[in-house]
């Protein structure tokens, strides 16, 4: 059995905006492991989103795949029929959306919303429909769910909301979870409990899981790789201990740099958006990061990644700085 549920090589997706083409992802590679989750990571607008949506032939329609491979458990996804995506979406994929919350159909009772799936791909006899969803709701959960299953979106709050969608997301028992920023809205507590969830269900069933996010804190603590995006590329990827211990492109360091400490009183996350970044142009090639490192300058002509240690991948910008970099 291969060793990895997911291997997106080279991926790149445009957009078409009136006569110009746009390059959202860049010849991205990256993997996740069976029984692992992988974290994607980078500021918005990076392409985290868009290479998570060409996995499941997602795109917004204006966008486009236009070279590359994902595969998924072994099969070339790029070349599936929108009929034959459709058996994978849910079933053996499942992805909670970024704005998923407010995809919530608000005229039909959460409890008959989380076994959609399960109807639409005919995975359990119709009558076992309902025991099935009071079960998922206990497991995400949820102390009564023979009351929840008659509540309608509106009527839970933004946590609650977030356990259905995961419960939806993990009905048909998917070998693969999505997982587009799945707390962003919602407070620190619930936020754990979200991604505990997840990372329960990825024990449990022994499935893997992609994590979007742009917070190093739930990196640290929940995955095992990291890929790092800026402007359309990968700039850095490695195991998690790796990326912490030794970050090396000045983009990582500054994520890094952004978690907040403890012991330092400091209340607020701050996002990347508290680092001038001005210096990093929109297709990611120009990056002038003296503003972290004083061991960096500016850059132009990005290089591929290199391994500058077994498994640990960086992005430089030419000949000279990987030099500086690795030494
Ligand atoms: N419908 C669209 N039409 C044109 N360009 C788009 C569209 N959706 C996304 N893009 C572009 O693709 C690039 C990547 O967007 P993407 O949504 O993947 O970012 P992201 O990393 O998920 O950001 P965020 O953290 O804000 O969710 C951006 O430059 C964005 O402008
Ligand atoms: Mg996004």
């Amino acid at each position: 059995m291969n060793q990895h549920i997911l291997e997106i090589e080279k991926l790149k997706v445009s957009f078409k905006k009136k006569s110009e083409q746009h390059i959202a992802v860049n010849e991205v590679s990256l993997q996740v492991e069976r029984g692992q989750t992988v974290a994607l990571i980078g500021e918005s607008g990076s392409g985290k989103s868009i290479t998570s949506l060409s996995v499941l032939n997602l795109l917004p329609v204006n966008g486009f795949v236009e070279s590359g491979s994902i595969r998924f458990d072994g099969k070339e996804l790029l070349t599936y029929s929108d009929k034959e995506m459709r058996k994978i979406r849910g079933n053996e994929i499942s992805m909670i959306f970024q704005d998923a919350i407010a995809s919530l159909n608000p005229g039909m009772k959460v409890g008959i919303q989380i076994t959609e799936g399960l109807r639409y791909h005919n995975l359990i006899p119709k009558p076992d429909l309902k025991s099935e969803a009071l079960q998922l709701l206990e497991q995400v959960g949820f102390n009564n769910p023979a009351h929840v299953y008659h509540q309608y979106p509106e009527q839970l709050s933004g946590g609650m909301k977030q356990r259905i969608l995961i419960a939806m997301a993990m009905s048909c028992k998917p070998k693969l979870i999505i997982a587009d920023e799945p707390t962003t809205s919602l407070d620190v507590t619930i936020q754990r409990q979200v991604l505990d969830l997840i990372d329960q269900y990825k024990t449990d069933l022994s499935a893997s899981v992609l994590l979007i996010t742009h917070d190093f804190g739930v990196v640290a603590e929940y995955a095992d790789w990291v890929y790092v995006m800026l402007g359309g590329h990968i700039v850095e990827s490695a195991d998690v201990y790796t990326i912490f211990k030794n970050p090396m492109h000045p983009y990582t360091k500054a994520l890094i740099g952004s978690i907040p400490n403890p012991s330092s009183g400091q209340e607020r996350l701050k996002s990347i958006q508290d680092y001038p970044l001005e210096s990093v142009s929109n297709d990611g090639r120009r990056f002038a990061p003296d503003t972290y490192t004083k061991e960096s300058s500016f850059f132009d002509t990005p290089s591929s990644l290199i391994e500058v240690e077994p498994l640990h991948y960086v992005r430089f910008y030419d000949e000279e700085r990987k030099v500086t970099a690795i030494g």
